[in-house]
């Protein structure tokens, strides 16, 4: 396991943006944390860095977005927050041998999906901030975050451990 602090939201990115180097076609990253957490801050350094193009958001009505990218392997971001369980999430039928796949509120519904995965697991120090979260404003002040990294199967660990190697 790997623990950052990570003290603002451009480091949130950089932090994506090392990943992105490493992953390969078949790669599999669950995105975990709270409303707010910095799931798709890290999303988007990681699309960055892989040249993707068109903006990676977290879109109210768009479950999953492929997006191409400056190599042959497509990034392809899921918002899985409004599905319940992970057979809604395996009928979208996603493409997870060609693509990088990147999903926020995955945890616990990729049940046979792969058998490697990288969980990013985001929390604010502070916890859930209601007052915060009322205010959208409030939420992009810069605060830390802190960052749990773990390889789950035989590829994850072994990409837990080059990112190790390059932090
Ligand atoms: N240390 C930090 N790391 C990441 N984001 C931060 C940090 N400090 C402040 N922020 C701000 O917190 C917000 C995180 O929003 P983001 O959309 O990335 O969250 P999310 O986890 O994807 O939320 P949701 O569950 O709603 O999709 C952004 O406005 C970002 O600027
Ligand atoms: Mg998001």
């Amino acid at each position: 396991m790997i623990a950052l602090t990570i003290p603002d939201a451009a480091e949130m990115e950089a932090l994506g943006a090392r990943l992105a180097p490493l992953l390969r076609a078949g790669d599999l990253v669950l995105l975990n944390g709270e409303l707010g957490a910095g799931k798709t801050t890290l999303a988007r350094g990681l699309g960055a860095a892989l040249g993707a193009r068109g903006a990676v958001t977290s879109p109210t009505f768009v479950l999953a977005r492929e997006h191409p990218t400056a190599s042959w392997v497509p990034l392809v971001h899921v918002d899985a927050y409004r599905l319940a369980t992970g057979r809604e999430l395996d009928d979208l039928d996603l493409d997870y041998e060609h693509g990088i796949v990147v999903v926020e509120w995955g945890a616990g519904k990729l049940d046979g999906v792969s058998d490697s995965w990288l969980s990013i697991d985001i929390v604010r120090p502070a916890g859930a901030d209601a007052a915060a979260l009322a205010d959208p404003a409030e939420l992009e002040l810069d605060e830390p975050r802190g960052v749990t990294i773990t390889g789950h199967g035989p590829r994850a660990i072994e990409l837990e451990a080059l990112l190790a190697a390059a932090e």
